[in-house]
């Protein structure tokens, strides 16, 4: 196995966590490890709503911490929400400085969408629906012109080199042949940034391949792992048989977008009292219990946005048409679809995990700032907070030297990726982990998990992927309430006062299996 040592920090993943911490690292040497090439493959390009952050003169940063800690349902942070919402004006400003081109008026304010349970309209986007893709193109933009970043593509991390206490080194495989021998990486620090878990269901927002590995290796390394059993299922996922599922934006419904069974009924009014905007959770159970029951759920963007569908979502309506679906004049079918992982490793203010060593941000962190149901458009503004957050704390804490580029070479392998038994992990986490859950298919769900794990032992990728499955399905398992995004039927109501955090190893989940 070839072993690397350098004085570069090492940050695994090339979303918007991991693109913005090297930016803020700059010009510390830094190596920088992406699957994809870069740009392409990860949830911020696909997210469409835009980055919450309190613009307008009428809001404020408080009003957005009090919403978000209301959405999350007695498990947020206080000092995290109130932290992360009190940066969220300065990091805007900042992508807008770096060159994202958000939507403005005449005047030069910020356009912003309305999503649910934000008390005002807070979401600044670009294009309608395409804020991610570009806020990544511009931080890519800038990436390119940082000469301290080195990115290696078509690489990916399957391990963790750790004492059960410090982490000091990454494995790295070629994506193309993730079972072949590993390079090992040793960096002066560890930024784990490959975000969340949702491709661990059949119906997900997320692309392909993010499947938990970033939560697994770290809790295979020995790192502790908060509120797994919280997975947020977005409700308006288009069901139109692609995997993943493309998204219908929140913001359609914030412009007057309506939900309607297979009778045209608008179903929400019956539910919510704010109908359409009401937080995330209860929207996607109504829409997967009509799903359950046969009532064909869909969106209906026809009277309220009409024709201007194509100006002001493209992305939802080339998803739409690409798959004959024309929203200008039929709804749109929907599902609801794993879309945020509110759990991950356990972070402190400044992105430290319980290893010394291994900062961890983005989705695959859990800093408390979710609690039980992540509020809208508040996922691209954590990964921005707590990537800056990380880099202060490296610069402050490890010394910086100059160091050349690192030289990885992969060793040629088979690529053994055993996707049937993924679709078999994919199952079991939808039918018995999903939307709606109770003990006895939690139990199954572990037992299927490590039966499944016991055929591919050998591959690390899927043994990150098994690792997380069994910490969101024992967490589950051990809250016996619903809370949020977790919903049990055998333990329908939530219980009074402050939601417990769930703080797990992973000897301590696979325990229950
Ligand atoms: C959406 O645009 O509906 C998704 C936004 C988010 O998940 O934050």
């Amino acid at each position: 196995m070839q072993r690397l040592a350098t004085n570069r920090v090492v940050i695994i993943g090339a979303g918007l966590a991991a693109v913005y911490a090297a930016l803020k690292l700059a010009p510390r040497p830094v190596v920088m490890i992406s699957p994809e090439p870069l740009g392409t493959g990860t949830s911020s390009a696909w997210a469409q709503g835009g980055v919450a952050a309190a613009m307008a003169p009428t809001d404020s940063a408080q009003a957005h911490a009090d919403d978000t800690m209301r959405a999350g349902s007695g498990s947020v942070l206080r000092e995290v929400a109130e932290f992360v919402t009190r940066s969220a004006r300065e990091h805007v400003l900042d992508l807008s400085d770096l060159g994202t081109g958000f939507d403005r008026r005449a005047d030069g304010s910020f356009v912003q969408s309305r999503e649910a349970a934000h008390s005002a309209a807070r979401v600044v986007r670009v294009k309608g629906d395409q804020a991610g893709a570009e806020i990544m193109r511009a931080m890519i933009a800038e990436l390119r012109r940082t000469s301290s970043v080195q990115v290696v593509e078509a690489a990916q991390a399957v391990a963790l080199e750790s004492d059960g206490a410090q982490v000091t080194g990454v494995f790295l495989t070629s994506i193309d042949a993730p079972d072949a021998q590993p390079v090992l990486l040793r960096g002066s620090a560890h930024v784990l940034a490959t975000g969340g878990s949702s491709g661990l269901y059949e119906q997900t927002t997320n692309p392909a391949h993010i499947r938990g590995q970033g939560i697994g290796m770290a809790a295979r390394a020995g790192a502790r792992i908060a509120d797994a059993e919280f997975v947020q299922f977005h409700p308006t996922a288009i069901d139109v048989g692609e995997d993943p599922t493309p998204l219908a934006t929140e913001a359609l419904r914030g412009e007057g977008a309506a939900l309607i069974d297979k009778t045209g009924h608008r179903f929400m009014a019956d539910i919510h009292p704010d109908g359409e905007l009401a937080p995330r959770d209860i929207v996607a159970r109504a829409v997967y219990l009509h799903t359950q029951s046969g009532l064909r759920p869909a969106l209906d963007t026809r009277a309220a946005i009409g024709a201007e569908i194509a100006t002001l979502f493209p992305s939802v309506t080339d998803a739409c048409t690409r798959n004959g679906v024309n929203p200008v004049s039929e709804t749109i079918p929907i599902t609801a679809s794993a879309h945020y992982h509110m759990g991950g490793v356990v972070t402190d203010m400044t992105g430290r995990s319980s290893l010394a060593g291994l900062w961890v941000c983005g989705e695959a962190a859990c800093t408390g700032l979710h609690g039980a149901n992540r509020l809208a458009s508040n996922g691209l503004l954590e990964a921005l907070v707590f990537a800056r957050a990380c880099a202060r704390d490296i610069a402050e804490v490890v010394p910086a030297e100059n160091t050349p580029s690192v030289d990885i070479r992969f060793a040629l392998g088979m690529n053994n990726t055993h996707e049937q038994t993924v679709s078999a992990l994919r199952r079991t986490m939808t039918s018995h982990a999903g939307v709606v859950r109770e003990r006895a298919g939690l139990e199954i769900a572990l037992s299927d998990i490590a039966a499944l794990e016991a055929h591919h032992a050998e591959s690390e990728v899927f043994l990150n992927m098994t690792a997380t499955a069994t910490l969101i399905t024992a967490a589950a398992l051990i809250r016996e309430e619903s809370r949020g995004a977790h919903y049990r039927s055998d333990f329908p109501e939530t219980t009074p006062g402050p939601g417990q955090r769930s703080i797990l190893t992973l000897s301590e989940a696979m325990a229950l299996r």
